[in-house]
């Protein structure tokens, strides 16, 4: 996969996109054929213990991003870049975006902003740094935008449009569009020549993208109205350690078969 193949698969197939965080799952998600995997941010909330993505560094996500790209063959894998790593300048985001793809080994990386960050988009495109844009909710502006869903009413939804126009037309070779009605999901999907990955945003999508651990089932209470959960590794983990502490009590484990003559 390159960031060609992806955007090529527009209108052709559609794109089941996934989160990772370390090398076991990239090659279990890589194996199942997932086509583009994303380390997020959301590292920051799944693995780390922080409230939101606000604190989660460079080099918080450089460290995970490599550990996926080891256990990734054939999926391209994208480092979302954190909070205050590319907003201040179009300089400070070349110099952040090109170590993270330096670092890691990673083929390209996700940046938050519609119209507005179009000239940075740009800028690292020109630059040989492909780029997956995310507009809608953005996590980032967790402070100003809160968690509610974006795009509600005609000049909202005309604003998310132009920003889905302004991020293709600066070069990005896909958008993440997060939390927005399913309507607009389908006009913004229309209105685009690069795939436009959805997350909360309905069925229209050419794609869609889920945080791993919301999908096993590893997220607590965490459940936004968007997420299926296909598995319940939490309540599973639970009584597999449950089992194993009354074992080691009572002496059932480790039993024979587990230790050495
Ligand atoms: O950080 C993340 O996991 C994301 C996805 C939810 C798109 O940005």
């Amino acid at each position: 996969m390159n960031p060609r193949t992806i955007t090529n698969l527009k209108g052709k197939e559609k794109i089941a996109c996934l989160t990772a965080y370390d090398y076991r799952t990239a090659r279990i998600l890589d194996d199942a054929g997932i086509p583009l995997i994303l380390v997020g941010d959301s590292v920051g909330t799944t693995l780390l213990g922080h409230p939101n993505t606000l604190p989660v560094t460079l080099d918080d996500m450089i460290r995970h991003t490599a550990a996926v790209v080891r256990g990734t063959r054939n999926a391209l894998v994208v480092l979302d870049m954190p909070f205050m790593t590319y907003q201040a300048s179009t300089e400070q985001a070349l110099l952040n975006c090109g170590r993270a793809l330096q670092e890691t080994g990673c083929h390209a990386v996700k940046i938050e902003g519609g119209a507005f960050r179009a000239p940075t988009i740009a800028t690292l495109v020109q630059n040989g740094i492909p780029v997956l844009a995310h507009i809608g909710l953005t996590p980032q502006s967790i402070q100003t935008l809160g968690t509610r869903v974006q795009g509600r009413g005609e000049e909202a939804a005309r604003q998310l449009i132009a920003d889905a126009q302004a991020v293709a037309q600066a070069g990005a070779f896909a958008l993440v569009l997060e939390t927005v009605p399913a309507t607009l999901g389908a006009q913004v999907t229309a209105a685009v020549n690069i795939p436009v990955i959805g997350i909360g945003a309905g069925p229209h999508c050419d794609g869609q993208i889920l945080v791993i651990n919301d999908l096993l089932g590893l997220s607590g209470d965490f459940k936004p109205k968007f997420v299926k959960t296909y598995a319940n590794l939490g309540a599973q983990t639970a009584a597999a350690v449950t089992a194993y502490k009354n074992e080691v009590i009572s002496g059932a484990y480790p039993a024979p078969e587990h230790s050495y003559e």
